[in-house]
């Protein structure tokens, strides 16, 4: 790893502001309870071709949103360590929950060898940006309970009238594989016809893996003739991730190496999403890192 050390002229002297990786080849580390993390890995290969990248799917901890805070730190720290190991330039908590309850850690932990993204920050700033006044979230019970969104939104323009669910039967939904037929759009509509969503502008999913349903959610809108934006947080926030390495000259411009995408159990809808993504041959190793 190439690490340079940064200085500042203070009064005068040099001082030393903080060591930064910034070795371009080294990959882009990424983890999520399962499959979900791939919409956002997906979304960070289309914005960057070139970069290579370490996933962690913790399918053994499956699903995080009914865990409590304290364990999803905990697997935080241990999954952060691994990518960590790997030299990783950046890390992505592409996991809505940890990112609501571990991202602090997680920021501290890498000090000054990786830089650490959530996947909330970047979707509260495009509803500031949009201008959004009235906004939903779905999530899991993890984040929607850790208040992360409302308190963000909030903090930034306190006019802005946030409903919040917690959607817990999506998640395990979607990693079970049901994503476009009748059992996930009765699961869809009942959420979504809650009374807290239905006066909104907008819908954030928040929570990766919703973007495998998000054709369904705007179909539901659609077929209700209501206007609501959906935001997705896998796109929004591989969007962050390239105009930050562009302004860091963090970008690979070289051949791309593999990927590597473990895992913590093997399961089968994760062996195909890897595939579904990723067209070329995906190598899945089954690291059983909580052993
Ligand atoms: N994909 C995750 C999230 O964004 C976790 C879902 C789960 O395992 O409950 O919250």
């Amino acid at each position: 790893m190439v690490n340079t050390k940064r200085t500042f002229l203070f009064y005068g002297k040099y001082v030393e502001l903080c060591t930064m990786n910034t070795n371009a080849h080294a990959p882009i580390g990424l983890f999520d309870s399962g499959i979900g993390g791939l919409t956002v890995a997906s979304a960070i290969t289309a914005q960057l071709p070139n970069e290579s990248l370490v996933y962690f799917g913790d399918t053994a901890h499956l699903p995080y949103g009914d865990k409590s805070a304290d364990t999803i730190r905990y697997f935080t720290k241990t999954i952060g360590a691994f990518l960590l190991s790997k030299e990783c330039k950046i890390v992505v908590i592409a996991c809505n929950t940890a990112s609501s309850v571990a991202y602090d850690l997680l920021k501290n932990m890498a000090g000054d060898n990786a830089h650490v993204f959530n996947v909330i920050d970047a979707v509260v700033e495009e509803v500031i940006q949009k201008k959004y006044q009235k906004v939903g979230v779905i999530g899991t019970l993890g984040t929607i309970n850790s208040n992360a969104y409302q308190s963000k939104i909030q903090a930034k323009n306190n006019a802005v009238i946030v409903h919040q669910l917690a959607t817990p039967l999506l998640a395990p939904m979607i990693e079970s594989g049901f994503v476009d037929g009748q059992i996930s759009n009765l699961v869809i509509e009942e959420y979504l016809s809650a009374p807290e969503l239905q006066d909104i502008e907008t819908l954030i999913l928040a929570c990766t893996h919703y973007p495998l349903i998000k054709k369904e959610i705007e179909a539901y809108y659609l077929s209700k003739n209501k206007k609501v934006d959906v935001l997705a947080t896998n796109e929004i926030v591989a969007i962050q991730i390239k105009n930050f390495m562009i302004e860091n000259g963090l970008v690979n411009y070289e051949k791309k190496g593999k990927n590597a995408f473990y895992v913590s159990d093997y399961t089968e809808s994760f062996e195909k999403t890897t595939q579904l993504f990723y067209k070329e041959s995906v190598d899945l190793i089954h690291l059983p890192l909580f052993k």
